[in-house]
C-alpha cells in the first residue's frame, strides 16, 4: 500500500480485513517492522479515538510517534498556488510538506470540511495537497468528504459480528443540531460497496449524499420500512450535500429508538462516536448488549495498524529502496 487517503487504495478489503483481525490477536507480532520509523500527525481538528487508535497502532509495530494540533501551534497554511502571502498565512503547505516529510517514515492528516465551499471540500484541498508536496506516504485521519481509517475499522467490526453471509445493513442520518461533514457516511457508503450486504440508506428527504458515492445503493426515504429485517443499523448525522453544509431538519421521529430497534432482525447498532444521546440515540440502544460501538472503536486501532504495517512494508520493499 503507497498511501491510504480514500477506501479505494484497498486492494482486496476481504484480506485487510483477515489481517487486521490477526493482528488483533497477536498485536505485537510486527513489532519491529517500524523500528527507526516515525509517524508524524497532523491534527487540524480535535479527535479522541483516531489520535489515540493510530498512536497505538504505530507503536505496536515498534514505531515512534510525533502529534501537532496544528491548527492551534503550527503557522497560518497557504494552499493556493501562486498567492501573494500578505494576510493570514504564514507558510505555504509546499514548504511545510516537504519539512515535515523529513522528520517522519509517515505522515497522517486530519483536515475536516470546511461546509462553506462545496469544491473545495470535495477537491479535497488540504489532504491533496499534502499528498501531492509531501515526500512520504500519506494516511487520512478524516478529510473533508471520507474518513477510511473509520471505515475500515466498521468493516472489521461487521465481519466480526455477522451471523449470516449476506446481512442488511442500514445506514440510518439521525438528528443533530450542528452542521456536520459527510466523511464517515460517504466512506461507509464505499465500503459496503466493497462486499457482500444488502445495503440499504435511508434519510429525510433533501439529505441525498454525493451520488457519485451512492450511484446504485438502494435509498429509502421511510426509516420503519428501511429497518425492516435489519442485521445492523449503522446511524450517523450529517448536513445536506445539494443545499451544501445546511442543517435542513433536527425532526427528532429520525433519533435511534428502542422501539424502532425491535422493527428489525434483532439488529446490532453501530455509530463511529462521538454521538449525542437521546438526539441521534436513545440511552437504551446505546447501553444495550447489541450495541457495538465500543468495539468499533477498539478495531480503530487493527484499522490503523494494518494500514501502517502494509505502507512499512512497501517503503522496506527491495524493490522501492532500488
Ligand atoms: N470516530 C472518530 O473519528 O473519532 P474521533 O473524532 O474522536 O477521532
Amino acid at each position: 500500500m503507497k498511501k491510504y487517503t480514500n477506501t479505494s487504495d484497498i486492494t482486496s478489503l476481504a484480506n485487510l480485513v483477515d489481517e487486521a483481525i490477526a493482528l488483533k490477536k497477536n498485536p505485537f507480532a510486527f513489532e519491529s517492522l517500524g523500528k527507526h520509523k516515525t509517524l508524524v500527525m497532523l491534527f487540524f481538528n480535535p479527535s479522541l479515538r483516531t489520535r489515540l487508535s493510530t498512536q497505538k497502532a504505530a507503536q505496536n509495530l515498534g514505531m515512534e510517534v510525533m502529534i501537532m494540533n496544528i491548527s492551534h501551534d503550527g503557522w497560518v497554511l497557504e494552499f493556493e498556488d501562486g498567492s501573494i502571502m500578505n494576510n493570514a498565512s504564514s507558510e505555504h503547505v509546499k514548504e511545510a510538506a516537504q519539512v515535515v516529510s523529513q522528520y517522519c517514515d509517515i505522515l497522517a492528516i486530519r483536515a475536516f470540511a470546511g461546509l462553506t465551499n462545496k469544491e473545495e471540500d470535495y477537491n479535497e484541498k488540504v489532504i491533496n495537497a499534502f499528498v501531492q508536496y509531501a515526500t512520504v506516504p500519506v494516511v487520512s485521519l478524516e478529510s473533508a468528504t471520507g474518513h477510511p481509517l473509520q471505515a475500515l475499522a466498521d468493516a472489521i467490526t461487521l465481519a466480526e459480528n455477522k451471523v449470516k453471509q449476506k446481512p442488511k445493513v442500514v445506514l440510518s442520518w439521525a438528528p443533530h443540531p450542528k452542521a456536520l461533514p459527510h466523511a464517515v457516511a460517504n466512506s461507509f457508503v464505499e465500503i459496503m460497496q466493497l462486499q457482500d450486504v444488502d445495503f440499504v440508506i435511508t434519510h429525510p428527504k433533501g439529505y441525498e449524499l454525493d451520488t457519485k458515492i451512492t450511484e446504485g445503493v438502494m435509498i429509502e426515504y421511510d426509516q420503519k420500512k428501511a429497518f425492516e429485517n435489519a442485521d445492523f443499523i449503522y446511524t450517523k448525522n450529517w448536513s445536506t450535500f445539494n443545499d451544501y453544509g445546511k442543517v435542513q431538519s433536527q425532526d427528532k421521529n429520525w433519533m435511534i429508538t428502542q422501539q424502532k430497534m425491535q422493527g428489525t432482525n434483532n439488529a446490532k447498532f453501530m455509530h463511529c462516536l462521538p454521538v449525542r444521546r437521546n438526539v441521534v440515540v436513545e440511552d437504551a440502544v446505546i447501553d444495550d448488549k447489541n450495541s457495538l460501538v465500543i468495539e468499533q472503536a477498539k478495531n480503530r486501532t487493527f484499522a490503523a495498524q494494518i494500514v501502517l504495517k502494509r505502507i512499512l512494508e512497501n517503503s522496506n520493499s527491495p524493490l522501492k529502496r532500488a
